[in-house]
């Protein structure tokens, strides 16, 4: 397998590997029993915080060009419009260090983490989070622009808000779908303005937003209620957002924007792509009887080719694959699940430039806790060891040949029988 000009990275998310006490929605959270899966809390995570040289040396031994990476918002302004300057030195020296290694940092500059404070006043669901939001991101790309030139505005804002307000299984905890709409239109109201402040401070910047996205079947193909179902859900839960965060098209079920007006607001599609969603009536489910990873996420790569080529004929922007990984304690299948995502993604002809697995380590999994292994790095939360999993190998292998060679294919694949 021949990459071509895609370029190989790896992702992380800051609540998720930093480690420590910053007071976030996620800390808050944790606190409180019976929320998080293992009783853990963000505060051990990968101690990133502490580790950052030991981890650029990481990143160099897998030989990656391309770091995804996040900011802690609630590190960075502690109380609202303070900001503290020993933070934003330690994320500048991070920033700097990678960039001496050659490496290129794509940030991310909200993944599902809120400051206390702003959780406090209803965060996305009212009207504090947009003017804080933007002020933070003007105050930090005005910071950072001299060492970063690639943003994700948001992390997966159907995610974030499916999660926290219509599951309830992410703060805050509630249960009602006009809240996680109000949420999500926010989030691209948002992005957009976010999109405008980062070009006025820094023309050449690309920018665009890590979308979740997954195909959705029906699962009794002709059975109407299940297509209906599946179409809405693709609607409601990505391509209104989709549209409304890359060409300025609000339509329903979100709001905002100028009717009628269309206009670009990203510069890069970023996809992040786990699964495929198996829809009886409203119901989103998994196909009975698929091969799952450890979480029972369907291994699907075609759902990949599906969704590129899907929008690439839909907009005419690079691709970026923000996020793809599995979780997979015993590094049992994801090599083959990496190569066969890979040509998944070749498969679509699609203009795709990059692509970042997720995760480069074991890292803090949000409600599920610890338990969840989606490192190519894996990680003794006890004694905070790091070790490179036989795919992290294979992956290192691939970005030092631009593909995967006959040799590694023999060496890391075939299956002895
Ligand atoms: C995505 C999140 C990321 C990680 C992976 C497994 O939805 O963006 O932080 O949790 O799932």
């Amino acid at each position: 397998m021949d990459l071509g000009s895609l370029q190989l990275g790896v992702a992380t998310a800051a609540t998720q590997i930093e480690g420590g006490h910053a007071d976030t929605n996620w800390h808050r959270w944790a606190a409180q029993p019976g929320r998080i899966k293992d009783g853990s809390t963000p505060a051990r995570a990968a101690d990133h915080w502490n580790r950052v040289d030991q981890d650029i040396a990481l990143l160099g031994e897998l030989g990656v060009r391309h770091y995804r990476m996040g900011l802690e918002w609630a590190r960075l302004e502690p109380t609202p419009g303070q900001f503290d300057p020993g933070a934003l030195q330690h994320y500048r020296d991070e920033l700097t260090k990678l960039r001496d290694a050659g490496i290129t940092p794509l940030v991310t500059l909200h993944h599902f983490n809120n400051p206390g404070w702003l959780e406090e006043k209803g965060a996305w669901l009212t009207g504090a989070a947009l003017p804080a939001y933007l002020r933070f991101v003007r105050h930090i790309v005005t910071q950072l622009k001299d060492l970063v030139s690639e943003w994700i505005t948001i992390n997966e804002p159907n995610v974030y808000a499916t999660e926290g307000y219509l599951r309830g299984l992410w703060p805050p905890g509630h249960n009602s779908l006009p809240e996680t709409l109000r949420v999500m239109s926010h989030m691209a109201q948002a992005h957009g303005r976010a999109y405008d402040i980062i070009h006025a401070l820094q023309p050449g910047a690309r920018v665009g937003v890590a979308h979740h996205l997954r195909p959705f079947d029906p699962a009794r193909r002709i059975n109407p209620l299940d297509r209906l179902g599946a179409k809405v859900m693709e609607l409601g839960f990505q391509t209104a957002l989709l549209d409304a965060m890359t060409i300025g098209r609000f339509r329903f079920p979100l709001w905002g924007g100028t009717p009628g007006k269309l206009r670009r607001c990203a510069d890069f599609i970023g996809v992040n792509y786990y699964e495929r969603s198996w829809v009886r009536g409203v119901n989103p489910g998994t196909r009975p009887g698929c091969v799952t990873n450890d979480l029972g996420w369907e291994i699907y790569p075609e759902g990949l080719t599906r969704l590129l080529t899907h929008i690439a004929g839909r907009y005419p922007l690079p691709i970026y694959i923000t996020e793809n990984g599995t979780a997979d304690a015993t590094d049992a299948f994801r090599p083959r699940f990496i190569v066969e995502h890979l040509q998944a993604a070749l498969a679509s002809g699609a203009p795709v430039q990059r692509y970042y697995h997720w995760c480069f380590t074991d890292n803090w999994e949000w409600a599920e806790g610890e338990g969840p292994r989606f490192g190519l790095v894996e990680l003794d939360y006890e004694t905070q060891a790091r070790t490179i999993r036989k795919s992290g190998r294979l992956y290192a292998d691939m970005v030092a040949h631009g593909g995967l060679t006959d040799e590694a294919y023999g060496r890391w694949l075939r299956v002895s029988v």
